[in-house]
C-alpha cells in the first residue's frame, strides 16, 4: 500500500512582519502571491495555489506544517491512526480553501501537523517571472522536537512515513514518503518544538549566485553554503528570511525506488571535525548560526 504522505504539502508560519516576509519571498526567493485576504498570505513558486501561508500574527512563530497525502481516504486513514498515536486532533477540516480534506493534529511534544490531500495546482502555468530566484518547489522541512524518537514514531504510525537515516544518537532522523525523495522531513532534536528550516528545490546550481547576489543587494547573507549534503545528496545554501525562520534552497535530492531492499543508514561518526564530510561532501562545516538556530512552535492549548 502506498505511504499515506506522499510529500510536503505547505507550511504556515505566523509572523509580526508579514510585509517584510512577503518582500523576501517575492524578491529573492522567488515566490509570487496568490492570495491576500483575512490575514494572510499565500505564496507559491508554481502552480499550487499556496506552499508558504504567512499568518499576521503578534509573534513569529511555525503555524503548522503541512504534508500532503494523495486521496481523502488517506486523510481518513491518518485520521484514524492519530489517537493511536498519542496525538490530539485538533480540526477534521481543511485549513485552506484550496484542498479537499484535511485532518490537523498536535503532539505532546508541542508541533502541529495537518496531512491534506493536494492543494489544487495549474501545472500547465508554473511559472510567474519576477525579481527573485524562483525555485521549483517547496521541497521538505527539518522539524525541532525536545523527544525527537517521539515525534519520529507518531510521524512513522500516522503518516506511514519511513526513515531513511539517522544519527545514531537521534539527534537527527531523516524521514522519506511517497514520493521516494530522501526526505520530506528531517527530525532535529532541540530544546522545544520548533522548525529549523523549511526548504525550496533550485533546480540548477547557478541559481545560488543569484541567491547571495540578491541578498547582498539586501545587505543580508548566506548563513551556509553553497555546499553538499551527504544525507540525500542534494546540494544547499541557507539564509534567514525577515521573521528570523531559515529557509533553504536545496538541489534535487537522492530517491529510494528500490523500497523493498532499501536499509536506512545510520551515522555513527558524530565527532566534529572528523565528521564534516560524513555529513558534507564539499567539506565546509556547518557553523554555529545554523546548528543552534531555533524558531519557536506557537504555543499549543
Ligand atoms: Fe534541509
Amino acid at each position: 500500500m502506498a505511504q499515506i504522505v506522499h510529500a510536503v504539502g505547505h507550511v504556515k508560519l505566523n509572523t509580526n512582519c508579514i510585509a517584510d516576509v512577503v518582500r523576501d519571498s517575492t524578491g529573492i526567493l522567488g515566490l509570487h502571491v496568490t492570495r491576500e485576504a483575512s490575514g494572510q498570505v499565500w505564496l507559491s513558486s508554481n502552480g499550487r495555489v499556496a506552499e508558504l501561508v504567512l499568518v499576521d500574527a503578534a509573534e513569529n512563530s511555525t503555524h503548522t506544517i503541512g504534508l500532503e497525502a494523495l486521496t481523502a481516504a488517506q486523510v481518513e486513514a491518518a485520521a484514524g491512526r492519530v489517537e493511536g498515536a498519542g496525538c490530539r486532533i485538533t480540526s477534521r477540516e481543511p485549513s485552506l480553501d484550496c484542498m479537499d480534506a484535511g485532518v490537523t493534529f498536535t503532539t505532546p511534544e508541542g508541533l502541529r501537523f495537518e496531512i491534506h490531500t493536494p492543494i489544487r495546482n495549474d501545472i500547465h502555468h508554473p511559472r510567474q517571472l519576477g525579481m527573485g530566484v524562483g525555485p521549483r518547489r517547496l521541497d521538505h522541512m527539518n522539524l525541532l522536537s525536545p523527544d525527537p524518537q517521539a515525534t519520529v514514531r507518531q510521524l512513522e504510525a500516522i503518516g506511514d512515513l519511513h526513515m531513511s537515516e539517522k544519527m545514531v544518537n537521534d539527534s537527527l532522523t531523516w524521514l522519506y514518503g511517497g514520493n521516494r525523495q530522501h526526505h520530506l522531513l528531517g527530525i532535529v532534536k532541540s530544546r522545544a518544538a520548533g522548525l529549523h528550516h523549511y526548504s525550496f528545490e533550485f533546480p540548477e546550481f547557478s541559481m545560488y549566485c543569484r541567491l547571495g547576489d540578491l541578498l547582498d543587494h539586501h545587505d543580508r547573507q548566506l548563513i551556509w553554503g553553497p555546499g553538499r549534503h551527504r544525507p540525500g545528496d542534494n546540494t544547499y545554501a541557507y539564509y534567514l528570511d525577515s521573521s528570523g525562520a531559515m529557509v533553504e534552497c536545496s538541489g534535487q535530492m537522492s530517491t529510494i525506488a528500490d523500497d523493498a531492499h532499501f536499509k536506512p543508514n545510520i551515522i555513527t561518526n558524530l565527532e566534529r571535525p572528523g565528521n564534516v564530510r560524513v555529513m558534507n561532501v564539499f567539506g565546509a562545516p556547518a557553523p554555529l548560526e545554523w546548528r543552534e538556530h531555533f524558531f519557536p512552535f506557537t504555543a499549543l492549548s
